[in-house]
């Protein structure tokens, strides 16, 4: 393992905000590594922290301790004619293993194409975009409990996987490293199409394939989503679940609301609400929401955390006073 000084938080998440330090930063390569992070260095700090790619943190406040898992194996563990159980190592980039997957002809991650950030993210907010999250594919993911400085393995069901929720935001919350996941896809290159943005866009063609998937995918979060030079770090909101009379409230009021079912509830859209509150492109000064979708703050150079979190602050207040609902933050907020 080696050990970076005062690195700053531009450094850090790929929202790139100034204003805050890591002072110590670990950079774990193995398991081994994680166990000895867990048993000897952690107990010893104030305040700790596990980045994945950093791709969906806020770093407000500087932190005495950070570490960055950095195992990057992946490996075919069982294979079958029609499955396969992959090992990825929780360093990997997670595109990287949407790309290697539909190489392969293996299904069941490639509507989640550039989703920014490390494998060991992935199932912390349980990553997901265009009919797919990572629920429905991973079967266990492994770690190093902090307590007990062990290794363990959490059966899928036992990561209470929910939408842009799980486990590891509650009650494994900062006792948990996450060192490497387990997914089950299907040998097969044509693709269910469940998201309408998609169907829309692929209309035209008999068959579809996992790599049509991939491609178009690809091309939508180009179009929609920021470019690497400019910070961000995806979604800034969860899309806000809102009793069905509450949906119909709206929905009388706003009749091209976007909505969707959801078992006895309503999802309302989030970058909707936010474009309807006037926010979409503004700026103040570096902070700011992005031009081509309200639910993803940037930071076009010098932003503090803070400044990002005031104007978080101010879209919640306006959507609240307009619309009746609250958002909550999807990214992590340090
Ligand atoms: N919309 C607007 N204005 C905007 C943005 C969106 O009116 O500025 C409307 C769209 O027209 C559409 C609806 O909102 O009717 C939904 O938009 P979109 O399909 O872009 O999806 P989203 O609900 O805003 C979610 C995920 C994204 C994921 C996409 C695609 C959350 C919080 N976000 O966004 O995930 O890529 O669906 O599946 O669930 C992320 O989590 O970081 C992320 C980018």
């Amino acid at each position: 393992m080696t050990i970076e000084h005062n690195v700053d938080s531009s450094q850090l998440t790929t929202f790139r905000t100034r204003g805050a330090v890591a002072e110590q930063l670990y950079h774990l390569e193995t398991v081994d590594d994680v166990v000895e992070f867990a048993r000897y260095v952690a107990p010893q700090r104030r305040q700790w922290l596990v980045l994945g790619g950093g791709s969906n943190m806020l770093l407000v406040h500087s932190v005495e301790c950070a570490a960055r898992v950095e195992i990057t194996d992946r490996r075919i563990i069982e294979e079958t004619a029609s499955r396969v159980i992959l090992r990825l190592g929780a360093g990997l980039h997670w595109h990287s293993c949407v790309e290697w997957a539909v190489a392969n002809g293996w299904a069941g991650i490639e509507a989640m194409a550039l989703i920014p950030g490390t494998v060991g993210a992935a199932p912390i907010q349980n990553i997901g975009a265009y009919g797919q999250q990572l629920s429905d594919v991973c079967r266990w993911v492994e770690g190093v409990d902090v307590y007990s400085g062990r290794t363990v393995t959490l059966a899928a069901q036992d990561c209470h996987f929910g939408y842009r929720d799980s486990v590891f935001k509650r009650e494994r919350k900062g006792n948990f490293i996450i060192t490497a996941i387990g997914v089950e896809l299907e040998k097969r290159t044509d693709a269910r199409v469940a998201y309408d943005e998609l169907a829309r866009r692929l209309t035209t063609r008999d068959t579809v394939t996992i790599s049509d998937i991939f491609e178009t995918v690809v091309t939508l979060r180009r179009g929609k989503l920021p470019p690497d030079d400019i910070g961000s770090a995806g979604s800034f909101f969860k899309n806000p679940v809102v009793e069905l009379h509450r949906a119909a409230q709206l929905a009388e009021r706003y009749p091209d609301m976007p909505r969707y079912q959801q078992n006895g509830a309503v999802k309302l859209s989030a970058g909707w609400l936010i474009e309807q509150c006037g926010y979409k492109g503004i700026r103040r000064g570096d902070a700011g929401v992005y031009d081509r979708h309200a639910l993803v703050l940037v930071n076009y150079g010098t932003a503090r955390g803070e400044d990002i979190l005031r104007l978080a602050a101010e879209i919640k207040a306006a959507v609240h006073e307009r619309f009746g609902v609250e958002l909550e933050e999807e990214v992590i907020i340090v």
